[in-house]
């Protein structure tokens, strides 16, 4: 067993890093106080080949592996979890679904632009009344022989506002649960197909998040992914990886937090000297420490999975859950460590500590991935 990163990983991280601590910080502020999206930033961000990342590069990608895109995960989550989400639903999510089970002609088309950065995707599984209960699908696609007609509305869809493509997931043959579920790629801008409200969120404000209209918007057949009926178990395929990328989003928010409040807790005097010599202190940022170790861990443990081809879907959940709880704990910790000022926004904690509850929600709530874990433990 190796612990050390290779050159390559040390060089990504610090790309990553250094690209988060200049770029993305100086307007994280501003841009989660007035919900902008990051459009000049994610530009760069795939310029510099992070947002397809580990797509080959026959196909515009970087060619990397999960451990990098982890490392890259946790480094811009740091500061900018709007940016990062971004960056994980369209590696994880949309690049590699569609580079993974996708047509040659459907990577030429949708998967190149995405893998550089030129475009951005979204992944539409969840609807009003179908987010843990994946199967219960309500979006229609019925087959009309050269195409489908897709009709129903997705909810909190992350680039929901700014993507070019989506992977839609609807149900064509409702009497076949969720073997008759398709999932189908859109192209914004298809008659039929309506951007909706945007989301007022508590945390990655920063990002898009948009419920969607379709109204028998016609879809070729030439865009469903994989063969009928594949459309579920697609996501759920899509979504094991995904989590990687979740967990280390998660990973992400309790490193910054917990180095800002250990720099913090260097400066900032109380009862003649510096906080961090008050073991009150000191046993909170050895705790966080601790955690964020094994959270580490875990990550790059499903990602390694994910790499050398061993089934990662136990892992990447097992990595999700506590990564998220230790999101949780470590953020309202650095806010306590500041104290009044982690209320207030200049310090940035009191953002992440927001941003950390997502977490434990999407592409799976923390019950979810139990429900993972404990089937594959009880088979
Ligand atoms: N890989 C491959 N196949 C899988 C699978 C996996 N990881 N998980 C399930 N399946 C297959 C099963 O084998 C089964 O197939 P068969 O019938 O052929 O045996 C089929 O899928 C149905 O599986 P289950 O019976 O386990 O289905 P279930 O209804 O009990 O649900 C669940 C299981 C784990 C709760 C699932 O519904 C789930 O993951 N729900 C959460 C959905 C989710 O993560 N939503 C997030 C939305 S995306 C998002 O958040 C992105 C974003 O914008 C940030």
């Amino acid at each position: 067993m190796k612990f050390e990163l290779s050159e390559e990983h040390l060089s990504v991280q610090k790309a990553a890093r250094d690209f988060a601590q200049d770029v993305l910080k100086p307007g994280v502020i501003e841009r989660d106080t007035h919900q902008k999206f990051p459009t000049a930033e994610i530009k760069q961000l795939g310029q510099l080949g992070f947002l397809g990342m580990m797509v080959d590069p026959k196909y515009g990608g970087g060619g990397m592996d999960t451990i990098s895109y982890v490392l890259a995960m946790e480094e811009i989550s740091k500061v900018d979890a709007s940016c990062s989400v971004v960056m994980s639903v369209n590696n994880s999510l949309v690049c590699w679904g569609l580079e993974t089970y996708g047509t040659e002609e459907q990577k030429k088309k949708y998967l190149v632009p995405l893998a550089k950065g030129e475009i951005i995707g979204a992944f539409c599984l969840s609807e009003p009344e179908a987010g843990s209960d994946a199967t219960s699908q309500r979006t229609t696609a019925v087959d009309k022989g050269d195409h489908y007609l897709l009709n129903g509305t997705k909810n909190w869809i992350t680039n929901g506002g700014t993507a070019s493509v989506y992977l839609v997931m609807a149900q064509t043959n409702p009497e076949k649960g969720h073997k008759g579920i398709n999932c189908l790629i859109v192209e914004k801008g298809m008659p039929g197909f309506q951007v909706g409200k945007k989301e007022d969120k508590l945390g990655i404000r920063g990002s898009d998040t948009h419920s969607l209209m379709f109204t028998d918007v016609k879809v070729p057949k030439a865009n469903r992914i994989g063969e009928d009926g594949f459309g579920f178990k697609f996501a759920m395929k899509t979504l094991s990886g995904g989590r990687i990328g979740i967990a280390a989003q998660a990973l992400g928010i309790a490193s910054g937090a917990y180095e800002l409040a250990l720099a913090y807790s260097k400066e900032r005097k109380a009862f003649g000297k510096e906080i961090s010599k008050h073991q009150a202190i000191q046993f909170k940022l050895a705790d966080m420490a601790t955690e964020i170790e094994a959270a580490r861990l875990l990550c790059l443990k499903a990602a390694w999975m994910k790499d050398q081809h061993l089934d990662y879907g136990t892992a990447s959940a097992v990595a999700k859950v506590f990564a998220s709880r230790v999101a949780m704990q470590t953020t309202v910790e650095a806010v306590q460590v500041h104290g009044g000022y982690g209320y207030v926004k200049e310090y940035h904690v009191e953002r992440l500590m927001r941003d950390a509850k997502i977490t434990q929600i999407y592409e799976g709530t923390t019950e979810v991935q139990k429900i993972v874990i404990s089937r594959a433990m009880l088979a």
